[in-house]
């Protein structure tokens, strides 16, 4: 570089070098990068003044002052990034989170309702062999209705209010699920039976009032081997709701019902008292959810022999039952995020759901 430098290049070379390793932080550098290449910088100056140079020496200064450039905007650009990256250390030193700390005092998270009724019913059912199935909220309109018995233009679809998706590039539209039936279908296409699972998860009708949301959670529950029959369904759903709301001697009632995917199909209801809400006692009776004995369209729809095996299915509301059991008098706020409503109603993260000590 030296040799077609001349004394200013070189000084404006060290000077410059000499403020950027002094410039600590971005708003310093950025002061010297405007002194330096800016409109009025000081090697900006210096290329202005080339043109005036007699025509004979423009030509090595010219080079020159190219050479000075390229080792200034270099330099400049260097130093730019290690302030950058000595920043991001800074903050991450600053910011590192210790995961071992034990939680501040009163700054504890809170399980929300919906989460805890879910996490008692996978132990509940857990407790029975049943193991958890997942599916996803946008759905094939043939995995909610079709292969459910719902075909096209069954009634149940205008019930069931039903959100629709535009498919993608032109596709089929999906449907966000209207019930949490259709894992059942998931779960009998992709796994062999004997079948023993349940669906908690999230639901969707065109449906808002005080106890109606457009998003509500469901509970689906399936069970299919060989010699299952409504005895079954009967023990197994009042073993259930006796543990879940922790009464032993909770009155559980089956009646006649109708769903395109059971037959015969029965609302569960539960004992209660009308006025005071007392559940268990009163001699009125509640509904809790619905249930029945697979349909065996549905089974050869998903691929199973209806006449070699056979089961049973139910599904309840999430929100309903959580309302129930804790006395919790509106739907509206187990969405709202209010923290008041979240710490009254909230259970503690560090004592998780376990069936010995009792749901
Ligand atoms: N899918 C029904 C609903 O959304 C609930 C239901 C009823 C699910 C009976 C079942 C069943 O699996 O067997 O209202």
């Amino acid at each position: 570089m030296r040799d077609i430098m001349t004394d200013d290049l070189l000084t404006l070379k060290t000077e410059t070098d000499a403020a950027l390793a002094g410039a600590t932080d971005l708003r310093a550098w950025d002061a010297i990068r405007v002194a330096v290449l800016g409109k009025n910088g000081s090697l900006t100056g210096l290329l202005k003044e080339l043109g005036k140079a007699p025509p004979d020496q423009r030509r090595e200064r010219g080079a020159a002052l190219n050479q000075l450039k390229d080792a200034l905007s270099t330099a400049i650009e260097g130093r730019r990034t290690a302030l950058e990256n000595a920043a991001m250390d800074a903050r991450l030193a600053a910011e590192r989170l210790d995961p071992s700390l034990p939680p501040r005092p009163g700054r504890t998270g809170l399980i929300h309702p919906i989460s805890r009724t879910m996490d008692e019913m996978a132990a509940i059912f857990g407790a029975m062999g049943f193991s958890v199935a997942e599916g996803p909220d946008a759905e094939g309109d043939w995995y909610n209705f079709g292969a459910l018995n719902i075909p096209a233009h069954h009634p149940a679809r205008a019930d069931h209010d039903t959100f629709y998706l535009p498919g993608e590039n032109g596709g089929t539209p999906r449907v966000l699920r209207t019930h949490t039936s259709p894992v059942q279908t998931r779960t009998m296409l992709t796994q062999e039976p004997p079948l023993r699972i349940i669906a908690p998860g999230r639901t969707y009708r065109a449906d808002h009032d005080a106890t109606h949301s457009p998003m509500f959670h469901q509970c689906e529950g399936l069970v299919i081997d060989r010699n299952i029959t409504l005895g079954h369904l009967k023990g197994c759903l009042t073993d259930f709701l006796r543990a879940f709301f922790g009464i032993g001697s909770l009155p559980v009632r089956f009646r006649s019902s109708y769903f395109p995917f059971t037959e015969p199909s029965m609302e569960v209801d539960i004992g209660w008292n009308r006025k005071t809400g007392e559940l268990g006692a009163g001699g009125d009776w509640l509904e809790i959810l619905g249930s029945g004995m697979v349909h065996p369209r549905v089974l050869a729809n998903c691929g199973i022999d209806p006449r070699e095996w056979q089961g049973f299915a139910f599904g309840m509301g999430v929100e309903r039952v959580t309302m129930l059991k804790h006395g919790i008098p509106d739907l509206r706020p187990f969405y709202e995020s209010d923290i008041r409503w979240l710490r009254h109603y909230g259970f503690n993260p560090l004592a998780p759901v376990t069936l010995h000590e009792g749901i």
